[in-house]
Order: structure tokens, then C-alpha cells, then sequence
């Protein structure tokens, strides 16, 4: 990470928030650095204590973009602020979504100097980051996620999109959000279910790129992380390094980003052929098919596949697909997303270390073989997704 004392567009915000005097609250500021020189904060602090000092002083209006949820759960804070509360779920991820938000915006008088605060998980913050990229050819923004999804994953690393015709993320912008408050108390109210899902991603960041992540996960339950504060900052400030680290070498995904993508492009056909697995379930299990292949390949050792698959299985996440095999692969070749004649695959090769292959799809049936599907499915249409 580079010093940001230089960079202008820290003097826009308030002298009380800077890497020297961080607030009581504010234990970690993690900066990200892209090529073009644009950055972003991510403090992890407390929506109460910190947020206001965080927004720029040059704006003059700031407007809240949240969920019916995440709108009720935090009422006195949000209603603090003009609002626009949007719908639930992966079916509100779209550019009928995007034009509400655009058309509240308007009809709110917002201008170009207007900063627009995505508060929710990654579903408010895909759609408001998009949203604000594209307002007024881009207006500034920030986020407060409220899942663990969001918090790890979702809101790092400036990518902005919604889905089309099933195709997930496939509308987007690579536009770094100004800042991201993380304030792990606001997971308090979130289900063991979102909780669990955010967790795939933090074992997903510790395979990728730290082995310190991956052993205090399973050194500790599923229990100890909901319940003890210090231990899961922990876990999120290591798992929120890992991809703002990778993001600060390749913004765009040219090429190391695609590890961030580790068990996505078999979550993704999961879920688009299985509607109740959520993301991160599906995450897991897509891990777990990428280490057994891993490991087939001799790439991934039979010791480290079987740790990779007791955390996964230890914090409650399903480690068997409930799709057929065959019809997995199928939705993968399908894919509008892959690249000529191939598609990138990430393999572990050890607990910190993968590598990313793009594979022939004629080859998936020889590196992929059948499974024993937990339930059967339909297949609905071709899709993947990526991260
Ligand atoms: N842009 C990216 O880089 C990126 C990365 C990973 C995932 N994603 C996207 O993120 C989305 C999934 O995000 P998600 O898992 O956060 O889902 P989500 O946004 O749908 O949130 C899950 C549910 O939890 C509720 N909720 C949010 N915060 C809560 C809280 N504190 N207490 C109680 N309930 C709360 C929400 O209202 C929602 O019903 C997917 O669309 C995925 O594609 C994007």
C-alpha cells in the first residue's frame, strides 16, 4: 500500500479521520491504491461514531440507498439522512432497479455534487454503486455494508454491477467506492444463514492469499465467530487484506483478480439451477468440487484438500452439490461470459497459494466427473457468474 498523505482526494475528508488519528472506534484503516491513481478507503469502525466523519466536507447532500431490512434495522440513523429504500433479493439486482433509483435521484434534485451512500449488503451495494457510477456520469459514493458478504467481499474492490436476462453481474462499472465503513455490530442482527454465507468468503480469502486466516478459522467454530468481536474483526480486516491487496495489482481482472473467483464458476451454475442455495453456500461447494479437482491434478495435496473441506464443513457449509454434475458443466460451456474456447478455472495449490488455468471446456467432463447429487434439480438456463 502506498501513503495516501499526498493524494487530494483525502483532503476532502475531515481531519478527524486520517491514518494517525484514527477515532477510538476505528481500529484499521485499509487503503486501496489502483493504477489509474484512483483509491479508496475501508475503515472498520462504527456507523455511529465514524460515518459523519467520513463523508466529505465539499458535498452538500447526502443520500442513503438501502433495503426495506437494513432500512427498519437502523431507522433513527438512516432516517438521519434523505433516503432511497429499494427491494430485497438477487431478483432486485437489475436495470429496472437502477432506473427507480436514476428516477428517485432525479426527482430528489440530486446533482453532481451529491454523494450517494449504499447501506445493506452486496445487492444494495452492486446497485448503488452502479447506480451512482452512471448518474450524471458518475456521481461520488461510498458504502456502509451490513453483511458479512458484503463487509469481506461485496463492497471491496469497485466492482458496480446488476444482472441481465440471468446473466449475474454481467451490466458494470470497475468504479472504486470512496470509502467502506465496516461496523462488524451491525452483523449482530443478521442470520446464522447470511452470517454462514459471508463466512465461505473469509475461508475463500484465507485459501486464496493467508494462512493465518485460514488456521484461525480452524482453530475456531462457527460459534465463536458470531460471538466473540474480536476474533471475527480479525477475521474480516485479514479477509478484506487479501482482496484489496489483489485488487491493487489488477483493478480490472487481467489477470490475478480472476483468484478472487476461487469456487465461483461452479457457485454460479449452482445457484442459477438451484434458486435455494444462497451465494456463499454455494461458494462452498464450489470450493469443494475445485480442491477434490485440485487434488486429482496433483496440484493440491491430500492433507490441504481436507482441511479446506473440514472448515467449510466445521462452519456449517455444504461441501456436496445438489446439482447433477453434467448439468453444472453444461451451464459452464454455455457460458457468454468464458473466453473463446476456454474459461478461467482456480485451483489451490496450497493454503495461500492458487493458480488460475483457463481450461479447455471440451476438458471439463475428464477433470470434473460425476457426483452424487444431494437433490435433483432443473436446469433452468445457462449461466456463470463471477465474484
Ligand atoms: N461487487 C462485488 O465485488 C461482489 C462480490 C461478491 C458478491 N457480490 C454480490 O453480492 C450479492 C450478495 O450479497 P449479500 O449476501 O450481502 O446479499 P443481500 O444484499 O441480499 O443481503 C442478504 C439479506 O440480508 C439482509 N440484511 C442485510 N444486512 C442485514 C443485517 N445487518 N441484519 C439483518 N439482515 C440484513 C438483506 O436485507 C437481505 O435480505 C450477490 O448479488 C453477489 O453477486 C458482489
Amino acid at each position: 500500500m502506498q501513503n495516501a498523505s499526498s493524494d487530494s482526494k483525502y483532503r476532502t475528508i475531515r481531519p478527524a479521520f486520517t491514518e494517525t488519528t484514527p477515532t477510538e472506534h476505528m481500529r484499521e484503516t485499509i487503503d486501496i491504491h489502483c493504477n489509474e491513481g484512483t483509491c479508496s478507503r475501508i475503515a472498520i469502525g462504527s456507523v455511529e461514531e465514524d460515518f459523519a466523519s467520513m463523508l466529505p466536507e465539499d458535498s452538500p447532500r447526502v443520500i442513503i440507498v438501502t433495503d426495506a431490512r437494513v432500512h427498519s434495522n437502523n431507522l433513527a440513523f438512516i432516517n438521519s439522512y434523505e433516503r432511497i429504500v429499494i427491494g430485497q433479493g438477487e431478483s432486485s439486482k437489475t436495470l429496472v432497479k437502477v432506473e427507480e433509483v436514476y428516477r428517485q435521484l432525479l426527482a430528489m434534485g440530486a446533482d453532481r455534487s451529491t454523494f450517494i451512500v449504499g447501506m445493506g449488503g452486496g445487492i444494495v451495494s452492486d446497485i448503488t454503486g452502479f447506480a451512482a457510477s452512471t448518474y450524471m456520469r458518475g456521481v461520488r459514493f461510498a458504502f456502509v455494508p451490513t453483511t458479512l458478504l458484503a463487509q469481506v467481499d461485496a463492497s471491496i474492490g469497485g466492482k458496480n454491477g446488476v444482472n441481465l436476462d440471468g446473466y449475474k453481474n454481467i451490466i458494470g462499472v470497475f468504479r472504486q467506492p470512496e470509502f467502506v465503513l465496516c461496523d462488524p455490530s451491525l452483523l449482530s442482527s443478521l442470520p446464522d444463514r447470511e452470517f454462514r454465507a459471508g463466512l465461505a468468503e473469509v475461508i475463500k480469502a484465507g485459501i486464496i492469499g493467508d494462512p493465518t486466516l485460514f488456521e484461525l478459522l480452524e482453530r475456531h467454530t462457527f460459534e465463536d465467530l458470531r460471538g466473540n468481536d474480536e476474533l471475527l474483526r480479525d477475521a474480516i480486516v485479514r479477509a478484506i487484506k487479501v482482496k484489496t491487496a489483489i485488487v491493487e495489482r489488477d483493478e480490472c481482472e487481467h489477470g490475478e483478480r480472476r483468484k478472487l473467483n476461487l469456487g465461483h464458476t461452479f457457485a454460479h451454475a449452482m445457484e442459477k439451477s438451484f434458486t435455494n442455495l444462497s451465494h456463499g453456500e454455494a461458494v462452498a461447494a464450489g470450493m469443494a468440487i475445485i480442491c477434490d479437482a485440485a487434488n486429482r491434478k496433483g496440484i493440491l495435496d491430500t492433507a490441504t484438500c481436507d482441511r479446506i473441506k473440514a472448515v467449510i464443513g466445521k462452519m456449517g457449509l455444504p461441501l456436496e452439490y445438489p446439482v447433477e454434475m453434467r448439468k453444472l458443466l453444461s451451464l459452464i460451456r454455455s457460458d457468454k461470459k468464458r473466453e473463446g474456447s476456454g474459461i478461467y478455472l482456480v485451483f489451490p495449490k496450497s493454503i495461500g497459494d492458487c493458480i488460475v488455468e483457463k481450461t479447455a471446456t471440451d476438458r471439463l467432463e475428464e477433470m470434473f466427473p460425476g457426483n452424487r447429487p444431494t437433490e435433483t434439480s432443473s436446469v433452468e438456463s445457462e449461466s456463470e457468474n463471477m465474484e
